[in-house]
């Protein structure tokens, strides 16, 4: 009895304390909205989104080349960690039926209002991306891009996005590469990292990425994001940077710089 008794109060001590944690990961998001020192126009206006798309996809300039935004059209597609909803958006545009969930109300909000302000349908929920409302099985498509290393148990986050999807679903995910030319940089140079003062942030190995995706029965891994010019860093790193160690990088043929890619984006079927 008395060793039931302890067992209990170390299970609800590991329950609090993720729950401690999950708390201060929504505080955290509702604080620091993503990319938002990038944009030029005020929050929550039409020119605001544009700045974020802008930015975002002049960074990630493999994105739309890798994941087919316009080829889910009448899909039901979920996105988890959905920020203000950049990305849902052009899944929207190109004709999918999408919902978003955010841990944080700040992001939901804004991205009711991107879809409102862009004339888009869509259905926001606040919400736990380790733990949500849906039933097994419901949507064609579920995508999690830059989510799973924030959150609090990522091999919870991992096994409900396996589980809300349809046995014939796709899910798109992206976690952040450990042995990347960027973790490499940051390391020697000091430059950080964006979000390095989240609640939680983890980097995984492709090996370690792979091992989180166990239960999905086809996995493909392809490690993504190069050097780009940086419009966020100033000054004489940013100088080094931009005209030295990207344009040098990039004559590096991608096939032996590949599994440095900053982004390890995964495509897996359920
Ligand atoms: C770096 S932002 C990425 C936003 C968006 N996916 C993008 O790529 O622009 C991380 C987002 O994940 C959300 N998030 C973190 N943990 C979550 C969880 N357990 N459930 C749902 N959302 C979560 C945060 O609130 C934040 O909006």
């Amino acid at each position: 009895m008395a060793v039931r008794t302890t067992v209990d109060e170390i299970r609800a001590q590991e329950i609090g304390s993720l729950e401690r944690k999950l708390e201060e990961i929504r505080n955290y998001w509702n604080e620091h909205i993503h990319d938002l020192k990038l944009a030029r126009h005020p929050i929550g206006t039409k020119g605001f989104f544009a700045d974020l798309e802008e930015y975002r996809f002049d960074k990630l300039r493999y994105l739309p080349k890798i994941v087919d935004f316009g080829g889910y059209r009448e899909k039901n597609l979920l996105e988890v960690g959905c920020g203000v909803g950049i990305d849902l958006a052009r899944f929207a545009r190109g004709g999918a039926v999408v919902t978003g969930v955010d841990l944080a109300q700040k992001s939901i909000e804004l991205a009711e209002k991107n879809f409102e302000l862009n004339g888009l349908q869509g259905e926001f929920m606040l919400g736990n991306g380790e733990d949500m409302e849906f039933d097994d099985n419901t949507f064609d498509v579920v995508y999690a891009h830059g989510v799973i290393q924030y959150t609090a148990n990522a091999q919870k986050m991992v096994d409900e996005l396996h589980r809300v999807v349809k046995p014939d679903g796709e899910i798109i995910m992206m976690v952040y590469n450990r042995k990347s030319w960027l973790n490499f940089l940051s390391a020697t140079l000091g430059v950080g990292l964006e979000h390095e003062d989240a609640p939680v942030l983890r980097k995984y190995t492709i090996q370690e990425f792979r091992e989180l995706l166990h239960g999905f029965s086809k996995v493909e891994i392809i490690p993504e994001r190069f050097p780009v010019k940086s419009r966020l860093h100033k000054g004489l790193k940013a100088i080094f940077f931009n005209y030295i160690f990207v344009p040098c990088f990039n004559v590096i043929p991608r096939f032996i710089t590949r599994n440095s890619g900053w982004h390890i984006m995964a495509f897996a079927c359920k």
